[in-house]
């Protein structure tokens, strides 16, 4: 290896180096935008929510017309997308007996796991 070879080495290291700070800077990047830090039921409404809701509450897999309404934070709305008030009443029961498209989950959740969805959808948290 000559004095060149020694060189590259050198700067494929800075590059490394240069790619690590790139990585911290950008996940502190992420964490300034994060959204405020959930609680242990909130997580896991928020769980519960990617598995359950959010294909098409956001991703519209079934390409549903109209689309499914943004529901998340729907909680801190003073009303529903169809302008009933946001309680947690009302969107027990929407989420229980399922509306036009959407379909029924009862059974499908314990009450802590719904109250737990609940918790959820009362943060801004996506
Ligand atoms: C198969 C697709 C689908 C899934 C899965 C689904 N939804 Fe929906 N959801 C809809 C559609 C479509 C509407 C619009 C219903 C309407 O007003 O006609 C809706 C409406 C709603 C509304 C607003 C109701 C209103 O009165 O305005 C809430 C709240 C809601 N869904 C919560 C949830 C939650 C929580 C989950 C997961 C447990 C979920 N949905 C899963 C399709 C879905």
């Amino acid at each position: 290896m000559g004095i060149g070879g020694r060189k590259q080495g050198v700067r494929r290291r800075q590059l490394g180096a240069v790619a690590l700070g790139w990585c911290a800077a950008t996940a502190w990047m992420a964490g300034c935008r994060a959204q405020p830090k959930l609680t242990a039921q909130q997580a896991e409404g928020q769980m519960l929510f990617h598995e359950r809701c959010l294909h098409c509450h956001g991703e519209n897999d079934l390409n549903l017309k109209p689309a499914p309404p943004e529901i998340r934070g729907v909680l801190l709305r003073a009303k529903l997308p169809d302008g009933e008030p946001a309680t947690d009443l009302e969107v027990m029961r929407v989420v229980l007996n399922g509306k036009n498209k959407m379909p029924p989950f009862a059974g499908r959740f314990t009450e802590p796991q719904m109250q737990a969805l609940l918790a959820f959808l009362r943060t801004r948290s996506d």
